[in-house]
């Protein structure tokens, strides 16, 4: 794959497609860490005289967190200290103008690429090839620099579509995603603890799936809703409150998949013990064993319990690769993040090599000063897919550019 050093930028128009997708509260983004991760590249282009194209997406139509990219115009110049110019348009006039009048060491930021419908379904690379956002925005374009590792198990025309149109290189947070994702991936080093939770369940079963039968992990601790369904699976009833709320977001349908998971690796997948529950408005926590657990009927469990944590944390400090995935609970509520912190810390404090990843959760970690892990990935699903044994959609297009390219065609 092209790699950033490989080419001269000096005075050429550069399409960055970054991930900048944030979490959002009340309008205004609450982290910067993805704008932070992808700075190297942007201040690298820059240096080296590029006119700097950037796009992002963030979110998908109809969220509460789907809006404009003028704050992370304000973001993105804030810590550069250069202006990068919000452009209210993706691939009309008025953006070309714009990509025209660009001087070098000049950049801007166009609107969120999922505005154009084209963005918003995934398809075959030849296919984003011919969209009207590929076909309009090529012929200004002299290289595309591919940074949006959170976005890479995605097919859509801003990450895929020129790849055989221009040299298409990996900006240096994807390059550093790729290594320490490989790394974990395929060290002989044992033992090699995965922790998977969070909401994305169905992810994180194929993860354990993969890595389970493939014999690239030693033990997998859950936590989160993924926790909740392993737990049913190995037939603990969870209280009538939580059961409806996982059978409206529909996991109840997983549990088949997890007991088979189970039955398959019964020993290698660890469940939690006790459980936090909001009782009253406060944090109580309840032994999965004990008569107390009635209150699940009417209590929402939130995170993972102090006796869980501490059972977690003696196995991951003598773990010698980590891989872990998702909150252990809702942290964004102080009294239930102790899970979450708990565990993170743990990884941190650990001497292995540890990958940890899970779109906004990371946020966690900065908000509660961890330090220790090896490499916090900005990806979530992205990294998810990654550990799944698929094939990223946006790495096989940095190969294609690559093969096309490589001899200067
Ligand atoms: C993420 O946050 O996981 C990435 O930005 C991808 O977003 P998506 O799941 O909406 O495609």
């Amino acid at each position: 794959m092209f790699r950033l050093a490989d080419f001269n930028f000096h005075g050429r128009t550069v399409f960055l497609r970054a991930d900048l997708n944030s979490p959002i509260e009340k309008g205004r983004i609450i982290s910067d860490a993805r704008f932070r991760a992808v700075l190297p590249t942007v201040k690298h282009l820059l240096e080296d005289g590029a006119k700097l194209v950037i796009g992002t997406h963030q979110s998908k139509p109809y969220k509460g967190d789907y809006t404009t990219t003028e704050e992370h115009a304000r973001i993105l110049s804030e810590l550069l200290g250069q202006e990068v110019e919000y452009v209210e348009d993706i691939f009309g006039r008025y953006a070309r103008e714009k990509i025209k009048g660009l001087e070098p060491g000049e950049a801007i930021i166009l609107e969120n690429l999922r505005f154009a419908a084209e963005e918003i379904k995934y398809k075959p690379l030849e296919e984003c090839e011919r969209t009207f956002f590929v076909r309009k925005l090529a012929p200004l374009i002299d290289y595309v620099v591919n940074d949006a590792f959170a976005a890479a198990h995605r097919s859509q025309p801003s990450l895929v579509g020129f790849a055989r149109l221009k040299p298409m290189a990996m900006g240096f947070l994807m390059e550093r995603e790729i290594k320490a994702l490989t790394r974990a991936y395929g060290t002989d080093e044992r033992p090699r603890v995965y922790v998977l939770g969070g909401a994305k369940v169905e992810d994180s079963l194929r993860v354990a799936e993969n890595v389970l039968r493939n014999g690239k992990a030693d033990l997998i601790l859950t936590g989160g809703l993924v926790g909740h369904v392993f737990t049913l699976a190995k037939g603990f009833y969870l209280g009538d409150s939580n059961i409806e709320f996982m059978e409206r977001i529909g996991l109840l349908g997983l549990v088949d998949r997890a007991e088979k998971i189970l039955d398959d690796f019964y020993p290698y997948v660890r469940t939690p013990v006790d459980f936090a529950i909001d009782y009253k408005g406060e944090r109580l926590e309840i032994d999965l064993l004990s008569d107390e657990k009635r209150l699940f009927d009417e209590h929402p469990i939130l995170d993972i319990g102090s006796r869980t944590v501490e059972k977690y944390g003696d196995i991951l400090k003598g773990a010698r690769v980590i891989v872990a995935n998702g909150p252990m609970g809702v942290f964004e509520r102080e009294e239930f993040a102790l899970g979450t912190v708990g565990v993170f810390k743990a990884i941190g404090e650990s001497s292995g090599f540890s990958v940890v990843g899970g779109g906004h959760s990371i946020a966690s970690i900065y908000r509660y000063n961890i330090t220790g892990i090896s490499h916090i990935s900005t990806g979530g699903g992205a990294m998810l897919s990654f550990f799944s044994g698929e094939k990223l959609p946006v790495l096989e297009a940095l190969r294609v550019s690559y093969e096309r390219f490589k001899d200067g065609a």
